[in-house]
């Protein structure tokens, strides 16, 4: 069996939802804190043992490039300024080695997806979307558990996790039947963004999968769905039918940052995390909720 050495990050699309900050930065590079949040999925992929990336890039995104890249001038400044743990932090950033493609046309995620064909060489790989962060402490990071399950069984395996009903609308929605495992359904069908009567269930995909090379040739004859978009989902849907794929329920908090409000909490989740800031911003935010 192939290991899941690969990994790919779609991050063309324009991020409409964050007008006017997404008008010339890229949605990706929003900051949670202080780290842009495609740092944190690139992070959790190479925690996760992922070796090479892949971003699907497009227009308007040059900035996610600059980022992963060695910065010299920047970096003589710290280096003089004796701002050394500043210099770490920007060189190990460019050291992660990313490779970029641009997607030419909007054209879905099921799309995106189809441009990793080549880098991918007919390995399973890994899918990390840029609008799922998830924290889970001391514990697995979500892909590495995604890829326990696949070197356990050799399918594809979709992160996912129940959603309140009112939210079914908003993603890939998995019917499966249950496995020895209880944290694991086996996929019977999919849809994407259903209406609630529609609803398989309340097990909604949350931008973590691993998939096998062989969703490629169907994603090629996917017809656009939803939104006349070429949906991933559709292809998995197909996929489900030719091979095994689970739905896994990964263990930890994930924060929904293609939503204002969710993009709120994570950045106040994370700031109490932070060993600098956590007990300052606590006294703050009681002082705040108190004056309410
Ligand atoms: C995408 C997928 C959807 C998935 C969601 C997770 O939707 O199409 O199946 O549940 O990501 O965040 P998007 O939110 O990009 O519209």
């Amino acid at each position: 069996m192939q290991r899941i050495r690969k990994a790919v990050i779609p991050a063309a699309g324009f991020g409409t939802r964050f007008l006017p900050a997404t008008k010339a930065t890229p949605k990706e590079m929003l900051p949670i804190v202080d780290k842009p949040t495609i740092q944190y999925i690139v992070e959790e992929a190479l925690a996760s043992g992922i070796e090479e990336i892949l971003i699907i890039s497009g227009h308007a995104k040059r900035a996610i490039e600059d980022h992963f890249d060695s910065a010299p001038a920047l970096e003589m400044e710290l280096e003089k300024k004796g701002k050394n743990e500043l210099l770490k932090m920007v060189q190990e950033t460019a050291a992660i080695k990313i490779h970029y493609i641009r997607q030419q046309q909007m054209r879905g995620l099921g799309d995106a997806i189809l441009c990793a064909r080549a880098f991918m060489q007919d390995e399973p790989f890994a899918v990390l979307l840029g609008d799922d962060v998830v924290y889970n402490g001391d514990g697995k990071p979500a892909l590495q558990q995604l890829i326990d399950v696949y070197n356990e069984t050799g399918s594809s395996v979709l992160g996912c996790q129940t959603v309140p009903e009112d939210k079914v609308s908003s993603y890939g929605i998995v019917k499966g039947e249950p496995t020895d495992n209880k944290r694991m359904l086996r996929v019977l069908d999919m849809v994407e963004k259903p209406s609630v009567e529609d609803a398989p269930s309340r097990m909604a995909v949350l931008g973590r999968y691993v998939i096998t090379p062989a969703i490629f040739d169907i994603l090629a004859h996917t017809l656009p769905g939803k939104g006349n978009e070429i949906q991933l989902t559709d292809a998995l849907q197909v996929l489900a039918k030719r091979q095994s794929v689970y739905a896994y329920d990964f263990e930890g908090i994930r924060y929904d940052l293609g939503d204002k409000l969710g993009f709120l909490k994570a950045t106040v989740e994370f700031a109490l995390r932070r060993e600098d800031l956590g007990r300052p911003f606590q006294i703050y935010l009681k002082r705040l909720v108190a004056n309410l």
